[in-house]
């Protein structure tokens, strides 16, 4: 959490942070990818079989490095829009048996080479844990839960069989699922009612739990400041005799899901939207609570955490969807993804899980060709954080003036405050601090007196920018990276102009 007092324009920043102000833990899982049948991200993406840069199962060996850089400990599958009419046996067995399907998300032909089994091998190689979404749209429950058993079943039944036929005789302990994905949203096959969803995804969850009481269900929330999300969450958040061994100690729901895109070609209302996000968290959260308190959920229950399970830069009109949204991000994105990071951080203890929509191609930091990989400006504040904001958040205090001007969304200007420096802290496992700043403004570097930095070893430096905001990355020519550095420590620190500055150092002690 990061507190401000408002100060006026020109007068002098002050960011004072503690390593003994521990507020909460962030989940590893913050740093969650997510792959979807959509465009390039498997197909030509994670996915390229006779291509030179893959191995023997087809999947390439360069995405899987860089994945292994970024760390996701966590990537949800196979939407997306795209599971709405998706059909997980299609996809499992012999290839040259399965269906070639007209598909109905963004209208491209579905070949099915790739499926469960080459997800879960995938996710081995890269180090994550897979996150499934089940299909709300055209599938059933059977469906579901012959998914469910195809994955973690343990017994002689026949979905394990089938498993164990295909090849793999572990259950793959698949523990996120998902209750559908943006079932309220228009562009739906097979859209629904807040009511009828609600009423749909309990009876699901209680028979999905029946089946295998480890996993971790998801419900599918819209914004987190609508009334869906009031809705599902006051109907499924609850406490009611579910036919589970004990329900004061767990329940049916354990966590609710957001999804919100920003962009804006204004390089400020695009580095401020994000903090659409932190409002929308907060509000969520109230809402869990509430429900919480109205159905009278004990305290025993563990509070149902946000799975921020789409979150990204992304303006639908200048990459649509259709046409496999591969976004060319620039500077102001990269600096636009160190603040949705900086909200994360600031509100992990609200934050189960968050997975970056998506991880190749797709509205992605990373963009494959035949010959090889390029890591978009947005690729280097995830690197940053991933690499060094785990741990626990700490509380931030910081003096900073404000930008006053239009946000995008609008409501945002009535709603939060938009400083200069956009800031949050971590200490993570091995003591060290790491403070992330993003400057927000194109025009000013901004001298900032920092309070707390306390080292006898001075203070290592990492800063995301370049020339100018609309500075974009190609193969051949990296206008965006990371430069590192070094700092005494000692008195103010200046952050230049639109740029993310990472500060990190052992506190003494
Ligand atoms: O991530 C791209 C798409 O955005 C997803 O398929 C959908 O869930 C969202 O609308």
């Amino acid at each position: 959490m990061t507190t401000l007092t408002k100060i006026p324009n020109g007068q002098q920043a002050r960011i004072s942070v503690d390593p003994r102000n521990v507020i909460s833990r962030i989940e590893d899982n913050t740093y969650g990818g997510f792959t979807e049948h959509m465009g390039r991200c498997i197909y030509g993406g994670i996915y390229d079989p006779g291509n030179p840069l893959s191995d023997e199962d087809g999947f390439r060996k360069d995405v899987i490095e860089a994945m292994r850089e970024i760390k996701p400990p966590v990537v949800r599958y196979p939407g997306g829009n795209f599971v709405a009419t998706y059909h997980w046996m299609d996809g499992v067995g012999p290839r040259d048996q399965r269906p070639r399907r007209p598909e109905l998300a963004w209208l491209g032909t579905e070949t099915n080479e790739f499926g469960t089994d080459e997800f879960m091998r995938w996710c081995e190689k890269v180090g994550a844990e897979p996150y499934l979404c089940l299909n709300f749209g055209t599938g059933t429950l059977d469906e579901a839960l012959g998914w469910v058993e195809y994955c973690n079943g343990t017994r002689d039944t026949y979905y394990a069989n089938l498993r164990r036929k295909n090849g793999r005789e572990q259950p793959y302990k698949v523990k996120y699922w998902a209750l559908g994905n943006e079932v309220y949203g228009a562009w739906q096959v097979a859209q629904t009612t807040k009511e009828d969803y609600a009423k749909k995804a309990y009876q699901w969850a209680k028979a999905l739990k029946l089946l295998d009481d480890s996993i971790k269900l998801v419900l599918c929330g819209e914004s987190g400041f609508s009334s869906w999300d009031s809705h599902v969450i006051k109907e499924c958040i609850r406490f009611d005799p579910h036919g589970l061994a004990d329900n004061t100690t767990s329940s049916l729901i354990d966590m609710h899901s957001i999804h919100l895109y920003t962009a804006s070609s204004d390089h400020l209302q695009n580095v401020t939207a994000p903090l659409a996000a932190e409002r929308a968290i907060e509000i969520t959260a109230g809402l869990i609570d509430l429900a919480r308190a109205e159905n009278r959920v004990p305290p025993t229950v563990p509070k149902q955490k946000i799975c921020f399970d789409e979150w990204n830069v992304w303006d639908m009109f200048r990459a649509p969807g259709e046409q496999g949204a591969e976004e060319q991000y620039t500077l102001s994105d990269a600096l636009a993804v160190s603040v949705w990071l900086n909200v994360f951080i600031r509100q992990s203890r609200h934050i189960g899980m968050a997975n970056i929509a998506q991880s190749v191609n797709v509205i992605s930091p990373l963009m494959t060709d035949k010959t090889g990989i390029t890591k978009q400006p947005t690729w280097w504040p995830l690197l940053l954080f991933s690499k060094y904001m785990r741990g626990s958040t700490l509380a931030v205090h910081l003096h900073s003036g404000v930008y006053d001007g239009p946000t995008r969304p609008e409501w945002v200007r009535g709603a939060v405050e938009t400083p200069w420096l956009d800031v949050s802290a971590a200490l993570d496992d091995d003591g060290l601090v790491t403070l992330a700043v993003v400057n927000i403004s194109s025009a000013q570097d901004i001298e900032t007196q920092l309070e707390g930095v306390s080292t006898s070893e001075g203070v290592q430096v990492y800063t995301v920018s370049g020339e100018a905001v609309d500075v974009a990355n190609t193969r051949e020519s990296q206008a965006v990276s990371v430069q590192e550095g070094r700092w005494n420590g000692k008195g103010s620190y200046t952050f230049p102009k639109h740029s993310l500055t990472m500060l990190r150092w052992r506190p003494r002690v």
